[in-house]
């Protein structure tokens, strides 16, 4: 039977009863179907497809065209999750129209439910427009990856008392032009809590403590699929780089040997086939 569609009034009513909120990002078909089947609330597919999935150095050159490509696969997986899709670096930015056309196509051509953006309040006109036109925003604060040479490279944000202000302003900005929900990154766990507190939004963090709504890892991160780094804040539940390995070693090795494919793994024809081509043929084998 199929399960029910999560909703973000699903997440909203979580948060009101304290209950976590899950999120893993996923990029393709079976990542999709995976994270439907393991009951998590929400799927990202996170720009991060573009170090993870294309091998890019960076988030920054993922085009539209690209995510939009991976959302549809994924939006054929996962049916039950609330589906999000992470919209580019600089299909945002120039100005709101753009911004609300590119949203849009995540929808009627992705086949997502809602968008993610990098920023703070200064993007909350961007977020009101794209709210206004139908369109469900999920901010992101903290550590944006877009940003990152703004930022001087993968750091912990809001360490000090300026900074943690400021994306307490930041998150409470988002809520006012109507962001739904608020993934907090690379964040203090104290400062991520009182951001939760602070807003009537779900946050999820990743990479910011217990305190938030809810949690988020990319799933390459998570089954140990990627291992250029690994942050500080990712627990690898699975180690599977090595077994894939093993496993594609060991397929050339018995392909080599002629032990692959084996008497099971062929199809037969009759025997009156058979008779016939060796009439005609001679022994083959
Ligand atoms: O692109 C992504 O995977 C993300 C998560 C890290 C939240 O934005």
């Amino acid at each position: 039977m199929e399960q029910k569609k999560v909703t973000i009034l699903d997440l909203k009513e979580k948060k009101a009863r304290g209950e976590p909120i899950t999120m893993l990002t996923a990029y393709d078909y079976p990542t999709g179907l995976l994270v439907d089947r393991a009951g998590i609330d929400v799927a990202l597919v996170g720009d991060s497809l573009a170090m993870v999935v294309l091998g890019h150095e960076n988030t920054i050159s993922v085009t539209m065209e690209e995510m939009l490509h991976h959302c549809r696969a994924v939006a054929r997986g996962a049916r039950r999750p609330l589906l999000v899709g992470d919209l580019p670096f600089m299909s945002y930015q120039v100005d709101e129209r753009e911004a609300i056309r590119n949203a849009g196509r995540f929808l009627k051509e992705g086949g997502m439910d809602v968008v993610k953006l990098e920023g703070g309040s200064e993007l909350v006109h961007t977020v009101r427009a794209i709210v206004e036109a139908g369109i469900p925003v999920m901010g992101h604060i903290g550590l944006t990856p877009q940003t990152i040479s703004k930022l001087g490279g993968y750091r912990v944000q809001g360490k000090d008392l300026t900074a943690a202000r400021a994306l307490i302003d930041d998150a409470q900005s988002l809520e006012q032009a109507g962001a739904f929900s608020i993934i907090l990154e690379a964040i203090p766990s104290p400062v991520a809590q009182l951001i939760t507190q602070q807003v009537g939004v779900p946050t999820i963090g990743i990479g910011a403590g217990p305190g938030c709504d809810g949690q988020v890892l990319v799933i390459h991160d998570l089954i140990g699929l990627f291992d250029r780094f690994v942050p500080k804040f990712v627990k690898q539940y699975a180690k599977i780089s090595p077994i894939i390995l093993e496993a594609l070693t060991s397929y050339r090795d018995e392909v080599i040997a002629g032990t692959f494919p084996g008497p099971e793994h062929g199809y037969e024809v009759s025997e009156e086939v058979l008779t016939a081509l060796l009439k005609e043929f001679g022994e083959w084998r």
